[in-house]
């Protein structure tokens, strides 16, 4: 069950509705969103009824819902939701009535790299930037990542471009130390189900990227959004990176089905990484065009001044003429939509 509260509801109104739940013992969730917020309520649903929690004061509706996820059902909240990453005064929607483009390195690897990664992601209309410090990598011998020096370039180079930051957190342990540098924290596809990180990250008050498992349902990665959601937080943003498949031609094969199933089941935006999914420079501008056309809410993609030497990734990152493609896709098909550039 969901109570919904009335835009403006009071701190005292919400406590209110809490106490009233945990007095007949239900656990009640709040979330938080821009502009209302919502409480998810776990116990006897009859005890609830009892309440009447439609008449308490600064309740807007309550709702019985059937799916398995209720915070980030669109079953209580029909409106898609837009989520806003970066500090106040330059802030990016990533949301319904916008296209959003994420572009950076896969890897952070040096200051210079990330400088020249950003200033290519920016000169082609990005206006996030990602770049993972810590790298989650199959063999334990591959490039692991800067760590915390990585994530201070990130934020120094965030600052200089004047672009956001997205950047992964694979371990809850380190969730604070990567909100002090980034504007959205992204949980990985190998991490989707990890329930303490997704707890962790639900606290931390920033922004959270979720991919979705590479193994996942669309059910399955809803649930792990809510987990996020039932620690307060309602801004994730969900991202399908492609499944694993019988179909070798591609690193992953890109379910481009989930973007309007995920619409029609939750109002979380969607975006879409074709870098991931494809693992090859050449389908990485086809894959946009086509992630723009399913109707996704933006796409994030990795950049390299130089792919032959990246550390991690090089084959999928864009460059020269495949960069300068996606930009006018992504310039000119977003507005036929419908869509204004975020
Ligand atoms: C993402 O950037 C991952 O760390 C990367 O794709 C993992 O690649 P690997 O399987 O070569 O380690
Ligand atoms: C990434 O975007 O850096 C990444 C690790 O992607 P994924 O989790 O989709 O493999």
């Amino acid at each position: 069950m969901v109570v919904v509260m009335a835009p403006g509801a009071t701190d005292e109104q919400v406590a209110h509705v809490v106490e009233k739940v945990e007095s007949v013992g239900g656990e009640a969730f709040v979330s938080k969103g821009v502009v209302r917020t919502i409480i998810g309520l776990v116990g006897d649903i009859d005890s609830f009824h009892h309440l009447n929690l439609r008449t308490l004061p600064g309740v807007a509706d309550v709702h019985r819902i059937s799916d398995p996820y209720k915070l980030v059902s669109r079953q209580h909240h029909p409106e898609r939701s837009t989520v806003w990453v970066g500090r106040p005064g330059r802030e990016v929607p990533i949301g319904p009535d916008t296209f959003t483009f994420i572009a950076g390195p896969c890897a952070v690897e040096t200051a210079d790299q990330t400088l020249e990664a950003a200033r290519m992601a920016a000169s082609a209309g990005a206006t996030l930037l990602r770049g993972g410090a810590y790298k989650p990598r199959t063999s334990p011998y591959a490039f692991q990542g800067l760590g915390v020096t990585g994530l201070k370039i990130l934020a120094d180079v965030g600052e200089l471009t004047g672009l956001p930051v997205v950047t992964e957190v694979v371990d809850a342990r380190d969730v604070d130390v990567v909100v002090e540098h980034a504007d959205m924290l992204q949980v990985g596809t190998r991490n989707m189900a990890n329930f303490g990180l997704l707890q962790a990250v639900g606290r931390a008050g920033k922004p959270v990227l979720l991919k979705r498992g590479m193994t996942a349902t669309v059910e399955e990665w809803l649930m792990a959004a809510e987990y996020i959601a039932q620690r307060g937080n309602l801004d994730v943003v969900l991202c399908e990176r492609g499944i694993r498949t019988f179909e070798p031609a591609t690193r992953n094969t890109l379910d481009l089905s989930a973007v309007p199933v995920v619409q029609s089941t939750s109002h979380l935006p969607i975006i879409v990484d074709p870098s991931h999914a494809a693992g090859r420079m050449d389908l990485v501008v086809p894959l946009s065009r086509a992630s723009i056309g399913a109707g996704a809410d933006g796409v994030i993609v990795d950049v390299h001044p130089d792919p032959e030497t990246a550390l991690c990734d090089g084959p999928q990152a864009l460059h020269g003429t495949a960069l300068r493609e996606l930009a006018q896709a992504v310039r000119r098909m977003p507005p036929l939509l419908g869509r204004a550039p975020a």
